[in-house]
């Protein structure tokens, strides 16, 4: 009897090991991690200190907002004054960067480079010591969607011009900042600039001219990304000995059906959104592809339009922005499902970019749904998604700059606990599968002015609150479960931090 109980007992035990042991996966030594915000967000000090006003001010401040809640990122979680506090919030969670954007207008207030304000510059150089003095790395992002107004009067990312007024800021930036700074994302998603802020009123500067506008801006963006790595590879790179990329926000699209319409609906909607800037930057060929230069020449011919409203590449801007990269930053959220029928005929407006593209693309209602209509959780296609940048574009070596999810209020965010662990396991899949992702950047570090959405959508670890003249900052339950993927670097699903166990009973 005895002996049959120390049996029972002691196979319990090596289940529960063997099980405990499968199920926690472990990160590569190499692997690091981040949180990330960006400076319209998260700064505030809209107009202290010599700052001039971005499109962002500008928009923010219109009568009547176009901001969801009629908000305005003067305050925001208000990081120009309390970056000490957001530091200690790095240490908290144990990360190994941060990654944070410089506002443009705070550096130049004229736009050019001719004038530098020097409060901006030590706003920066204090937050890069204050992380630097507690072991975390800046990632910094020289533009993260708030273009000087100066510029958007002259037609911002439609002008050409831009292209070397935005190369002399970036110039600015190395010369300030290189010593310190190893990790420079030069442009934060060229999608949503141009095809969003150009091509719809969904984001500033809320051009609305799709199917020209954001065309002209996906070719001045990528040129001065491009231009811009090549200055930091010639006169920078020897002696700062840094890395170069572009944050390209991704979605997966997954074919509706079997049919080879949905298939090449899905293919179609891959390379419009974000297969462009891929494949003119990472592959072999360069230029934009050729699937998006026939569609917008047929429809631009259809429409009587004397050239493709698709803006060409010369053969030397080819050159110039194919391998213009050290690496891919990858921003990524969700997924889709598309499929092209008859439905899409009359659907969009003519022209614009969604009639040139052609397809309907929706999500699976079975999927879990975040606080913003956009996002739902589809870890399956972030797999999906690191498979075809290995298989189709080559395997770059990759950083995750941006991934995360939204709630409403409250400390207590089990989905986003949920959702973290799921799309790092798929992570780790393709890891094992051979992709080279070296690092990954949760979105957000703390809740922040969410564009259109305000304040409504909170993707923060830590909570802020607006309401408080402090924007005092909480951790949320993702915070610790974070922490400890961090600490730890592995994924234990059990994990259940005792603090916030404490915190909930007292509750
Ligand atoms: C992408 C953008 O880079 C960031 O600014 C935004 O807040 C998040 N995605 C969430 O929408």
């Amino acid at each position: 009897m005895n002996l049959l109980f120390v049996l029972l007992c002691l196979s319990t035990i090596a289940v529960r090991n063997v099980r405990g042991k499968s199920k926690v996966r472990y990160f590569p030594d190499y692997f690091e991690f981040g949180a990330s915000t960006a400076s319209y967000q998260v700064e505030g000090a809209w107009d202290e200190d010599g700052k001039s006003l971005s499109i962002w001010d500008v928009a923010a401040h219109m009568s009547p907002s176009p901001i969801k809640d009629g908000s305005t990122g003067d305050v925001a979680a208000d990081s120009y004054h309390l970056y000490k506090r957001d530091v200690e919030i790095m240490k908290e969670l144990g990360l190994n960067f941060y990654r944070f954007s410089v506002s443009w207008s705070r550096i130049l207030p004229s736009g050019f480079a001719n004038q530098i304000n020097q409060a901006g510059i030590d706003y920066y150089n204090n937050l890069i010591n204050e992380m630097l003095a507690n072991n975390i790395k800046p990632f910094l992002t020289i533009y993260h969607w708030d273009l000087p107004q100066s510029f958007q009067d002259l037609g911002g990312w439609a002008n050409p011009m831009i292209v070397d007024w935005f190369v002399d800021y970036a110039k600015v930036l190395f010369e300030n900042f290189g010593d310190r700074v190893k990790f420079w994302i030069s442009i934060n998603e060229p999608k949503q600039i141009c095809t969003e802020g150009y091509g719809t009123d969904k984001k500033a500067p809320m051009v609305n001219m799709s199917g020209i506008a954001d065309y002209m801006c996906n070719k001045n963006v990528l040129l001065a990304h491009a231009k811009t790595y090549r200055l930091y590879d010639e006169i920078y790179r020897k002696d700062q000995n840094g890395s170069v990329g572009i944050s390209i926000s991704c979605t997966w699209y997954e074919p509706a059906s079997d049919s080879n319409d949905d298939q090449q609906a899905a293919e179609d909607a891959r390379i419009f959104d974000w297969g462009q800037y891929v494949h003119a930057i990472f592959t072999k060929e360069g230029d934009f592809p050729e699937r998006i230069k026939k569609n917008v020449a047929y429809k631009s011919a259809e429409q009587g339009y004397a050239k493709s409203r698709l803006p060409e590449l010369s053969v030397a801007e080819v050159d110039l922005i194919r391998g213009s990269s050290d690496f891919f930053g990858l921003n990524s959220y969700t997924s889709k499902l598309v499929y092209r029928d008859a439905s899409v005929e009359g659907m969009y407006a003519v022209p614009s970019y969604m009639d040139d593209l052609g397809v309907v693309m929706v999500p699976d209602p079975n999927w879990p749904q975040s606080h913003s209509s956009w996002l739902q959780e589809v870890p399956w296609g972030f797999y999906k998604l690191f498979k075809e940048i290995r298989n189709v574009y080559g395997n770059p070596t990759l950083y995750v700059t941006e991934n995360g999810w939204s709630t409403d209020a409250g400390l207590i965010d089990d989905d986003r606990v949920r959702y973290y662990r799921n799309y790092l396991n798929a992570l780790l899949d393709a890891i094992e599968e051979g992709s080279d992702i070296r690092g990954y950047t949760a979105w957000s570090m703390i809740d922040n002015f969410e564009w259109m959405q305000g304040y409504a959508d909170k993707f923060g670890l830590y909570e802020v609150d607006f309401t408080s003249p402090e924007r005092t900052r909480t951790p949320r339950k993702s915070a610790y479960i974070y922490k400890e993927i961090v600490r730890t670097k592995s994924l234990d699903p059990d994990y259940e931090p005792e603090i916030l166990l404490d915190a909930t009973k007292e509750n």
